[in-house]
Formats: C-alpha cells, structure tokens, sequence
C-alpha cells in the first residue's frame, strides 16, 4: 500500500506535466498498460494474506479509476490547446485586399490582326474564314496554278496527301467566297498559312490577312490608293514612304509587291530590310480573268483586286520586334510587354 501512494503521487504530477499527447500516451502505458506499474501491483495483490486481498484490490482499483480520469482530463485540456494554437495562427484577415491574378493580354498578332480588320472593317470589308487543310483546287488549280505550274516551286508546300495540304497562303479563301457568293464582294481573311520554311523572318506557321474586292468599276488605282491608305493608317505615319514594284503572280495580272520604307533603319539599309532599306508587307494585283472564269463570275462585266499581307511583318514593323521567331515562342516576358 506504501507502494500504491508513492506511484499514485508520482502518476498524478506526470500527467498533469504531460506537454503533449504522445507523452500522456506513454504515462498511459506506464501506469495502466499490461505491464504498467499499477497493473504489476494488482498481479502482486496475491501474495498478501487472503483476508487483505478485497480490500487491497478495490482501493488499487479506485486508483486506477482516478489515474484514468486524470489522463482523459489532460488529453482534453492539450486538444483544447492545439486546437487555439491552429486557430491563431490560421487566422484569415477577411479585411486584406485580394492578391488579384493580373490580366492576360492580347497576343501581338492578333492585335495586329485586329487593327488590320478595324480598318477594313470601317470602309465596309466583311471578314471572311475558310479551311487551314486545303485541298488542291482551293489553294492552287483554281487560283491559275496548275499542276507542274513553276509557280508551285515558290511555296514549299506540306502535303497531307496527294490532294490534301496545309495551306500555303490566304488566297483559297478568295477561291471560296466567289463560289458561294456574288458580286458585289468586299472581304478580308485573316489566318494561319503554312510554309516549310524556318529563319529569322521565316515560321512555318505564319498569318496572311487577304483582301478581295469584285465590282462593276475599280482599277489599279484603286488598289493602290487603299494600300496606301491603309498602311499610312496601320502606322499612324501619313509620310510613311510606300512603292509598288512589278511582280508576278499566276492569279492576279498585273501583279505587284508592295515595299514600305524600313522603320528600323529609316533607309540607311540594315539587318532587318537586308541592307535594302524597303521591306516587303505583302502581294496584290487586279483578280486574273481566268480566276474569275472558273469562280462563274463574269470577266467582262467585273474586274476585282486582291492582295495578301504578311501579319508577322506587319506586327515586327509596328512594335519594333526584330526576330519573327518570339512570336511564337510563348515567353512571358515578352508577350506581357504588349
Ligand atoms: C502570297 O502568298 C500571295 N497569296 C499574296 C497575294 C494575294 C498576291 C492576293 C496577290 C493577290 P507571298 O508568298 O509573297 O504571296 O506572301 C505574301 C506575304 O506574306 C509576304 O509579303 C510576306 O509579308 C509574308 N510571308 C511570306 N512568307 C512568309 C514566311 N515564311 N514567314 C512570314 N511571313 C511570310
Ligand atoms: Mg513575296
């Protein structure tokens, strides 16, 4: 019984220093578990005379009880205190402003495309789409390119199949919309063309915007003065140098390539124009009778205009971008300077 008091005292002044649960975990084992002390004095009680055994066994036994309640005392007095630490330190400030997420922005090409097709948009030019996987007729037969026809050579196609391709240029959406509607047509398609081609002003994928106009009465020079017009527009530049040089294409007669003065240089000649001082933006000339013939539209009543630009170069022009290769590239740091 001199040993109950001493182990009981020591119990009760452990658990109630227990720090945390782990420790009132092992005083538990300690104490009360299979090998625990008070147990080992229960296993002792037959070694006393009999007559002391009842007495013996029901006061170790209210022992236990007591030391048991103290330990549940404990747990519930360390879980209170957990659960107030987690709280202070998970306090939310519901006063805080919001982080935010910041704002995407709008890709450089595409607002380049978008400020093309405001123009256009604005003189009564509808946006017309079609087809990136063309076929033949589409992107070549139908625009005067027939098979073997050299012109082929300058468009380092990707094939899909013999008739199937990615394609290599806007202009079979002209092809599309002659066939659908009539005259008159005013539209512009702005898309993704492929070409296997890959330097520092070339992508395979780049963005051509088309434009195609069938009426009663309008010339070359209507074209040029609404090329003029509107590249003096896209650069917010009405002294900006612009020249026509003779070129050929199989479905336009006469063809022309359009050249702007280079903005990077200022003509000196440089990296970015080639040392020429003019840099190319895009292919036009009055529609080919025989484009006309196979759309079933009337060479002698209409005559059209067509021309194609290159977005890309655009775009690299405008905001002073010097290789065409970043564009596509998705780094951050670049595309949120826009
Ligand atoms: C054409 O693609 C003609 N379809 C344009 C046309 C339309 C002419 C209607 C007449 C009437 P070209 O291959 O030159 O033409 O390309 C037109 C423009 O696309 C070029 O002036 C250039 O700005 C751009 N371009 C051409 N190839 C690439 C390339 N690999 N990467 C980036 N831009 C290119
Ligand atoms: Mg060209």
């Amino acid at each position: 019984m001199d040993d109950l008091d001493t182990v009981a005292d020591e119990a009760r002044t452990a658990i109630t220093c227990a720090g945390d649960k782990q420790a009132l975990e092992a005083l538990r084992v300690d104490y009360l578990g299979k090998n625990g002390r008070l147990t080992a004095l229960l296993k002792g009680l037959g070694k006393l005379p009999a007559a002391q055994r009842p007495a013996a066994g029901a006061v170790i036994n209210e022992c236990k009880r007591e030391i048991q309640g103290l330990i549940e005392t404990r747990k519930g007095q360390l879980e209170a205190e957990e659960m107030a630490r987690q709280l202070a330190a998970q306090r939310i400030d519901v006063t805080l402003d919001g982080r935010g997420r910041g704002s995407g922005g709008i890709h450089p090409i595409s607002r380049t495309i978008e400020r093309v097709e405001d123009f256009f948009g604005g003189i009564g030019f509808e946006t017309a789409e079609g087809p990136e996987l063309e076929d033949d007729y589409h992107n070549f037969e139908a625009l005067n390119i027939p098979a073997h026809h050299p012109a082929r050579a300058m468009h380092d196609t990707f094939y899909i199949d013999s008739n199937i391709l990615l394609r290599t240029h806007t202009s079979p959406v002209q092809v599309r919309v002659m066939a659908s509607a009539s005259p008159p047509i005013k539209i512009i398609c702005p898309g993704r063309v492929y070409r296997c081609d890959s330097d520092i002003t070339h992508t395979p994928m780049f963005h051509q915007v088309e434009g195609l106009l069938i009426d009663e009465e309008n010339n070359f020079a209507d074209l040029k003065g609404l090329i003029e017009d509107f590249l003096h527009a896209f650069f917010e530049n009405q002294s900006l140098p612009v020249r026509f040089r003779p070129s050929y294409f199989p479905f336009t007669e006469p063809s022309a390539e359009v050249d702007i003065q280079c903005l990077n240089c200022g003509a000196e000649g440089c990296r970015v124009c080639g040392n020429s001082g003019w840099l190319e933006v895009m292919g036009c000339g009055m529609v080919h009778p025989r484009v006309l013939e196979m759309a079933d539209i009337d060479p002698d009543r209409y005559t059209g205009f067509a021309f194609g630009m290159g977005v890309e170069r655009l775009s690299m022009l405008r905001y002073g971008v010097n290789d065409l290769r970043i564009y596509f590239e998705n780094d951050l740091r670049f595309l949120e300077q826009f």
